[in-house]
């Protein structure tokens, strides 16, 4: 997208969105019903728990955010799916159709809990869904359900237009959902907009979290991102692509600040993020599943040391990691990201609640971004911070990254490490409806460039070729 088409695009969202927040906060105030403490009677106990089962536990099972939809919309999505798809759901079975929404929202069986919601939603009882960190931080990678992992399937976008309209059928729609309907979630499937989701919910609270009527809203750059792998946290001092926040609980919770949860409900829900947060430090990378040629990944761990562990550590039982901090300039990848937080922004994290922590400060500036582990690094495609990469062999051949592709639902090309995809140099012709086009990652786009990165081209083939092998064994 031009920037003309961006400016366009901004001044026709602010305003809304603006009305929109000042809505969504009024409501809060005026008492919408808080859904989330009905749930919580919900949530299965077990003797013996550690802290992190106990986290994993209040994951999958407690609502901490208020229903999304019921099941009966769920059930209904399909009849405003495009043909031919809506014929083929209206012959199949409720199952059918069942799986045929998990795979056009990118959502996925709970390995670990039974029932008809996905593991990306709780089940808030009474047949209610209420969104969970998982939408974004639980997806699949050749089929194989895996929380913690990014979801790179998730349609948010999508899912929340085509259950608004579902709601408006049925008559469950609020005027605070149609208000805060503007807001972009997520230009290209797996990927959102998380980051302006932050903005937006940190901007309705003052510093103690009590929530705050604003008379107008923040400028926002609206821009989507790939989500990291939560195994990787252990590893980490500071959080997110620009390592601006010390890791702490707290940190965790953000996503909890939509307005219907007041400030004492942080305070009281403290103790569960604790838990998860034990939960997630706990996680190991998933292992490679195909074979590795061994003498080939040790030539690849020499060079590896040599041309990339200054920035991203050494790895097995002494790993080292350094928490690098890269300036934009030298990574040379898309710095929409970097520009959408202001220090002021980041300051104001700092004197929330959210930072009242500890000692260790914000990074107000950082001015780069972070190279992230590369602990199971198979498992976690597509690559940089937009998920504009599709394969390990595309991130270490810059000129033949592709302007336009596509993934396969559940293919895994072993040969260049990463998604199935079909690379193209413009949209087919037939992506002309907005929720088509989200089906590509299209790097032409507002903060989806794959350019930048371009260490691994000093390397020759040969080398490239061993330090690919080399990271299928992290
Ligand atoms: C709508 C998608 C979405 C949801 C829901 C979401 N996250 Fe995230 N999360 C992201 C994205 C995108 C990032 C990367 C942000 C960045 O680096 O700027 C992120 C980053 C993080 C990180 C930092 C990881 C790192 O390596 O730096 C943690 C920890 C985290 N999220 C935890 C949570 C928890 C806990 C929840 C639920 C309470 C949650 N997230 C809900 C999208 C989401
Ligand atoms: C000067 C520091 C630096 C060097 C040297 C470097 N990288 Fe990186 N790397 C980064 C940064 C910073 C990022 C994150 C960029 C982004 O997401 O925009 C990154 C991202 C990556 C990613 C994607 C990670 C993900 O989760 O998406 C891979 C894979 C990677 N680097 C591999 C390598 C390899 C292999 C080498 C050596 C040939 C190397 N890097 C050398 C700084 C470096």
């Amino acid at each position: 997208m031009s920037r003309s088409t961006r400016t366009l695009r901004k001044s026709l969202f602010i305003p809304l969105t603006a009305r929109a927040l000042v809505l969504f906060a009024w409501g809060a105030l005026l008492g919408l019903p808080a859904v989330a403490r009905a749930a919580d009677a919900n949530v299965p106990a077990s003797d013996a728990e550690t802290p992190a089962q106990r986290g994993y536990r209040f994951l999958l099972n407690k609502a901490y955010i208020p229903v999304a939809h019921d099941q009966e919309v769920f059930d209904n999505l399909w009849k405003v799916w495009e043909e031919p798809l809506r014929s083929k759901a209206a012959k199949a079975t409720v199952e059918e159709r069942r799986r045929m929404a998990f795979s056009r929202y990118g959502l996925t069986e709970a390995p670990d809990r039974p029932g008809p919601v996905a593991m990306q939603y709780v089940d808030a009882g009474h047949g209610g869904w209420s969104i969970n960190c998982l939408s974004c931080h639980g997806g699949k990678v050749l089929g194989r359900a895996m929380p913690g992992l990014p979801n790179s399937h998730f349609a948010m976008q999508t899912f929340s237009d085509e259950v608004r309209l579902i709601k408006a059928r049925q008559g469950k729609l609020t005027a605070i959902e149609l208000a805060a309907a503007p807001f972009p979630m997520g230009n290209s499937n797996g990927t959102t907009n998380a980051v302006m989701f932050g903005v937006a919910l940190g901007f309705l609270r003052d510093a103690d979290l009590n929530v705050r009527v604003p008379d107008a809203a923040p400028e926002f750059v609206h821009h989507d991102m790939d989500a990291p792998p939560w195994w990787n946290v252990k590893k980490k001092t500071h959080l997110y692509i620009d390592g601006f926040a010390p890791k702490s609980h707290r940190s965790l919770m953000q996503f909890l600040l939509v307005p219907q949860n007041d400030a004492a409900k942080f305070r009281e829900w403290e103790k569960d993020f604790k838990d998860l947060y034990a939960w997630i430090e706990s996680l190991e990378p998933p292992k490679y599943p195909f074979a590795i040629d061994a003498a080939l990944a040790d030539k690849g761990r020499a060079i590896f040391e040599n041309s990339c562990s200054s920035c991203h550590g050494t790895y097995g039982e002494k790993w080292t990691y350094p928490n690098k901090l890269v300036p934009i300039e030298e990574v040379g990848t898309d710095r929409v990201r970097l520009d959408s937080l202001t220090p002021a922004q980041r300051q104001g994290y700092e004197q929330s609640w959210f930072g009242q922590l500890d000692e260790k400060k914000v990074v107000a500036d950082p001015g780069g971004y972070i190279a992230p582990p590369l602990d199971g690094i198979w498992a976690s495609a597509p690559y940089l911070h937009n998920g504009s990469v599709p394969t390990l062999w595309h991130l270490f051949h810059s000129s033949e990254r592709p302007t336009v592709w596509q993934r396969s639902e559940d293919g895994y090309d072993a040969d260049k490490v990463g998604l199935e995809v079909t690379t193209m140099s413009e949209l087919p012709p037939t992506a002309v409806e907005s929720r088509e086009k989200r089906r590509y990652f299209d790097t032409r786009l507002f903060g989806k460039s794959a350019q930048g990165h371009t260490f691994p081209d000093a390397l020759d083939e040969a080398e490239k070729q061993a330090v690919i092998e080399y990271l299928k064994t992290l």
